[in-house]
């Protein structure tokens, strides 16, 4: 594990988020609009060159203090050295932004032994973990704010890459009961649902790009605006909305068939 620390304490009177997975994609557009915003920034992703120029940039066009930790969120007790991490740099997290994930496509029956393990560790273990140390921080102060990032996803079954589809499954049933069992704390958990955004998680997860993906500056400014009105669901775009209430309307079999039809050509070709 190791860190650094780029204009720390300049602005200590201001709230900070942290952000996992920042060092691209939806985490790295959430850091610009949450800057923009004036918070001050904890970043956390495993790569520590993309994470000091992301730093750099926002400390130097904003005037925020942001610190950055580079930690693979799939080691055992990664979130237990996060946690850690902000008490030794006197971090208050006031908004938990639980954003870093990976997928993983192909049939189950072809992945390797253990090949859903780092998916699951991160995606579902380090997310529990990181909400949990966090959240009871902030209910002991009584305020504070998590956003957990699921998909458009977690609202179907999803043939050919299944393991994240119920990964984000999770997310969504997880955020929804923790937000009920902190009701009256002061501290509230929002989840954001994406659909299909034009980041580097299609490459990574061995997926095709998607042409009609939505620009990850957009899903980051829907989320920053529900997050400033504490909206509990957070979905960004009317077609992606579209999804979701049909996803809650058909059987599970018609659009486990539906989301195949779909993903067969993109992941397998
Ligand atoms: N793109 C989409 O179509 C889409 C749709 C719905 C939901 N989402 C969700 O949105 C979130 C962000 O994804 P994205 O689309 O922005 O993808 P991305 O560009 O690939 O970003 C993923 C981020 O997670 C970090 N990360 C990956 N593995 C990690 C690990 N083991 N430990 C620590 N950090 C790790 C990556 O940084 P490092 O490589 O530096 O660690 C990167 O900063 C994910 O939860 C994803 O499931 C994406």
């Amino acid at each position: 594990m190791t860190s650094d620390t780029t204009a720390a304490n300049t602005h200590k009177n201001k709230q900070t988020a942290l952000i996992t997975g920042a060092s691209s994609g939806i985490g790295a557009a959430l850091a610009r609009q949450l800057a923009a915003h004036g918070w001050n920034l904890a970043l956390v992703a495993r790569n520590q060159e993309r994470l000091d120029l992301i730093a750099k940039d926002l400390h130097r066009q904003h005037a925020v203090s942001v610190e950055i930790l580079a930690q693979d969120l799939a080691q055992p007790a990664a979130a237990q050295m996060v946690h850690a991490w902000t008490r030794q740099h006197g971090i208050t997290v006031d908004l938990l932004v639980n954003n870093a994930g990976a997928g993983h496509s192909g049939p189950v029956i072809a992945a390797a032994d253990y090949a859903y393990e780092r998916l699951i560790d991160l995606n579902i273990t380090s997310m529990t973990e990181l909400s949990r140390l966090f959240a009871g921080d902030m209910a002991g102060r009584g305020r504070g704010q998590i956003l957990n990032v699921a998909s458009t996803g977690a609202y179907q079954p999803g043939p050919y890459t299944a393991v994240y589809y119920a990964a984000k499954s999770y997310v969504h049933s997880f955020s929804l009961a923790l937000d009920e069992e902190l009701r009256g704390t002061g501290v509230s958990v929002s989840l954001l649902c994406p659909g299909a955004t034009a980041t580097e998680f299609s490459s990574r997860a061995g997926k095709a790009d998607l042409t009609s993906a939505m620009p990850a500056a957009q899903v980051a400014r829907a989320a920053v605006q529900g997050l400033l009105r504490r909206q509990r669901l957070i979905i960004p775009g009317f077609g992606n909305r579209l999804v979701i209430v049909l996803s809650k309307i058909l059987p599970g079999h018609w659009l486990a068939w539906m989301v195949a039809r779909i993903q067969k050509p993109l992941l397998l070709g």
